[in-house]
């Protein structure tokens, strides 16, 4: 059981509408340490995931599905029918040159599905609703690292900008510019806004029930949220074709 677990069906039920039907070819870019692959692959999908961590590769091949540790850059295999970009379309450093390669790598009609996080998307009501949420978290003991380095930063909207916008950090793309990169190299492209602040509180709990049903609940209460307007949906979904 793992906090983990919540965020991985929720993605998979997005598959289950993105993605044409089992079973396809699927190449799961930027896999990390996720059981994703494998339950897409116990649906019949024929599953590849790459990955440039080390780590992450030997845990996807331990779920019993083959996993390469490359540069999605020199990745070279026989075509998939879709190239799958799990949070990991916003590290590619050249987003145009990686879109390309990912439509090299492309059967005949085959699609571009990403699951990403848009981090320009968030307000204040954002930022003052993780901050809360880690702050209980903190206080029950079930968030051990207290809401991280940027906790001291009192003002909850100032600790939003240094996670996210950290000086010098590593340029991390926005949604709107994957979603343009995407635009200006496919046809058909449809774009979808959801839930997402529950995964990063969730990765952060203990891999243990108690992670597990508190990520559930804050997975719940944010999809409330954003469905009644009080929350705006921070994570993106594209898919592309064509
Ligand atoms: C934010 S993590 C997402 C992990 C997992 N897919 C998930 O959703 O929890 C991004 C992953 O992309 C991988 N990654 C980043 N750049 C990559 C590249 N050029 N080629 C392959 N993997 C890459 C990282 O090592 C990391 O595991």
């Amino acid at each position: 059981v793992r906090p983990a677990d919540v965020a991985v069906a929720d993605t998979l039920a997005y598959l289950r509408r993105a993605l044409p039907p089992p079973p396809a070819s699927v190449l799961e870019v930027g896999c990390g340490r996720s059981d994703l692959a494998a339950r897409a692959q116990a649906i019949g999908y024929r599953v590849t995931a790459i990955d440039t961590d080390e780590a992450a590769v030997q845990y996807v091949r331990r779920t019993g599905v083959p996993a390469v540790h490359v540069d999605f850059h020199h990745h070279a295999g026989p075509p998939v029918d879709v190239v799958l970009f799990t949070r990991s379309l916003h590290h590619m450093p050249d987003l145009g040159a990686a879109l390309e390669h990912a439509r090299g790598l492309l059967t005949e009609g085959g699609r571009v599905v990403a699951e990403e996080f848009a981090r320009e998307l968030a307000d204040r009501a954002t930022a003052t609703f993780v901050a809360g949420v880690e702050a209980l978290l903190a206080a029950a003991g079930a968030l051990e690292d207290g809401g991280g380095p940027e906790a001291p930063a009192a003002d909850p909207w100032e600790r939003w900008r240094v996670r996210h916008y950290p000086e010098g950090g590593h340029r991390l793309h926005e949604g709107g510019e994957m979603v343009r990169a995407v635009r200006a190299r496919f046809r058909r492209v449809e774009v979808e806004r959801c839930p997402y602040l529950y995964r990063q509180v969730g990765e952060r709990l203990d891999e243990t029930e108690r992670g597990q049903r508190i990520t559930q609940a804050l997975a719940d209460l944010e999809r409330r949220l954003v469905e009644s307007g009080s929350l705006r949906p921070v994570g993106i979904r594209i898919r592309a074709e064509g």
